[in-house]
């Protein structure tokens, strides 16, 4: 469903012309089906042609999806697109290899038992946030039943910083969400911030390793302390879901020492996007929770497989199987060895950014990708009144890059700050020439006498 059309100013005919003028070829309805078929080269030619318009994916620096992957993934990927995930018993080999990855992925964030954990792949991190917080809820209206205790006003605690899934799932399913705001000295959630807002009522509370915003991990191992102490203290037992959409693939690598997983016993389920740092093209996410008794049976729909039944946890019935296939083939391919090669490869770039623009005297660099390889700056106060980080956003524009400004999230939007998501494709090489890129836009900034017009600005429409 979208609610905003493209704002082009098209003609309601789509002209074939000039490049194929076969008979009948030459006009077609824009929005409308047309009365003919046309020749399979005609239609990808000008399809082809259009999305020449959009941006070039991998200088895209404002997504964490995925924008390259290997020859033979692609191959692969071609291969297995005609296949649907719900059709376990028509393709069970694509099934088993769903289980394995929920294995290897338990085995990764150091599920106690990986074969008692319970996962599923999903379309991406959203349908595996809505789960998880789905499980959460419902556990927590059992326990208040089981005591006896009313259930009507379930709430949920993030930091506001959160992704906007949660403010979703919130809505979606009637919880509360109670927003830990962030500050200047706070700028993720924390221990005593969650203390304030939890009470019987919390059916848990979202840790998210790599805030959004800035790439930041919050402090999970804290967070459960915090929470193993008020139930010592209170006897009020708060779980912890980690939204680890993009830090689930990160930190096992570069991190391994960090205790954010089910090593912590008061995390019960996980969440990350296959698409973003698991190195798959958009359209997989891996929701895990640390056993079976975690997902209420209630939950949970049979479907055939093998002539016999196989569980199944989602909010879609029928969705892509090939980019499962796609984890699989990354697993295979890279090893624990071979991810870590990847991400610290992704995060001596990082590094060489956030260098790079701290020697810039027009910024200051906030976070310079220590956890996700994330780099995130601002404009130095007092370098210049005449343009601002939306400016410069446009200038990169025109020379392909894609890096969005926006403002940092409520209480602290007066702050405006630049990102760069860098991921498996974004080369040494293409840093320097990227660097190049901004040094040359703020020279050209720089020499502007007076403030840049109004009307020659744009600011960048960043989702988050
Ligand atoms: C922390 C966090 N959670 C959830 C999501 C949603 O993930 P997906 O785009 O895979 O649905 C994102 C996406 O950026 C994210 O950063």
């Amino acid at each position: 469903m979208r609610y905003r059309r493209t704002s082009l100013r098209l003609p309601d005919e789509l002209p074939v012309n000039p490049l194929f003028a076969r008979q009948g070829e030459r006009r077609v309805p824009r929005y409308s089906l047309g009365t003919d078929e046309m020749l399979p080269e005609t239609a990808y030619q000008l399809i082809h042609d259009e999305i020449l318009l959009d941006g070039n994916a991998r200088q895209n620096l404002a997504t964490f999806v995925t924008t390259w992957m290997e020859r033979e993934a692609e191959q692969l990927y071609a291969e297995a697109a005609d296949k649907n995930i719900v059709d376990k018993d028509e393709y069970p080999l694509t099934a088993a290899i769903e289980d394995r990855c929920v294995h290897i992925i338990a085995n990764l964030w150091h599920a106690p038992d990986s074969h008692a954990a319970l996962g599923t792949s999903t379309v991406g991190s959203s349908e595996a946030c809505m789960l998880s917080g789905l499980a959460l809820k419902r556990r927590w209206q059992r326990a208040r039943a089981a005591q006896g205790k009313p259930a009507d006003r379930p709430n949920i605690v993030f930091s506001s910083a959160v992704q906007v899934v949660w403010e979703k799932f919130a809505n979606y399913w009637e919880v509360e969400p109670r927003y830990v705001p962030v500050t200047a000295e706070r700028p993720c959630l924390t221990p005593e911030g969650v203390l304030e807002v939890v009470d019987e009522n919390t059916i848990g509370v979202v840790a998210v390793l790599g805030i959004t915003y800035t790439g930041a991990y919050e402090p999970v191992a804290d967070i459960a302390a915090a929470l193993d102490d008020l139930h010592q203290r209170t006897g009020l037992d708060v779980p912890v879901h980690v939204d680890a959409a993009s830090g689930g693939f990160v930190a096992p690598f570069l991190h391994p020492t960090l205790r954010w997983d089910f090593r912590l016993n008061r995390v019960h389920s996980i969440n990350a996007s296959g698409h973003k740092y698991g190195l798959v093209y958009p359209g997989v996410g891996w929701a895990v929770w640390r056993t079976k008794e975690f997902v209420p049976e209630e939950l949970v729909f049979k479907v055939a497989y093998l002539g016999g039944q196989e569980s199944t946890f989602n909010l879609n019935f029928s969705r892509p199987g090939a980019q499962v296939l796609l984890q699989y083939y990354n697993f295979l391919r890279l090893g624990r060895r071979g991810f870590t090669r990847v991400q610290q490869a992704t995060h001596d770039v990082a590094e060489t950014i956030a260098h790079g623009l701290a020697g810039m005297r027009a910024f200051e660099v906030m976070w310079p990708g220590v956890d996700l390889p994330v780099v995130c700056w601002r404009l130095a106060d007092g370098h210049t009144g005449n343009w601002d980080l939306y400016d410069l956003s446009n200038r990169l524009r025109a020379r392909g890059w894609m890096v969005p400004a926006y403002p940092l999230p409520k209480n602290r939007e007066d702050v405006v700050v630049m990102r760069i998501v860098v991921r498996n494709g974004l080369s040494g090489d293409l840093a320097h020439l990227l660097l190049d890129d901004v040094a040359d836009g703020v020279k050209f900034l720089d020499r502007l006498r007076e403030r840049m017009p109004a009307e020659g600005r744009t600011t960048s429409s960043f989702h988050h």
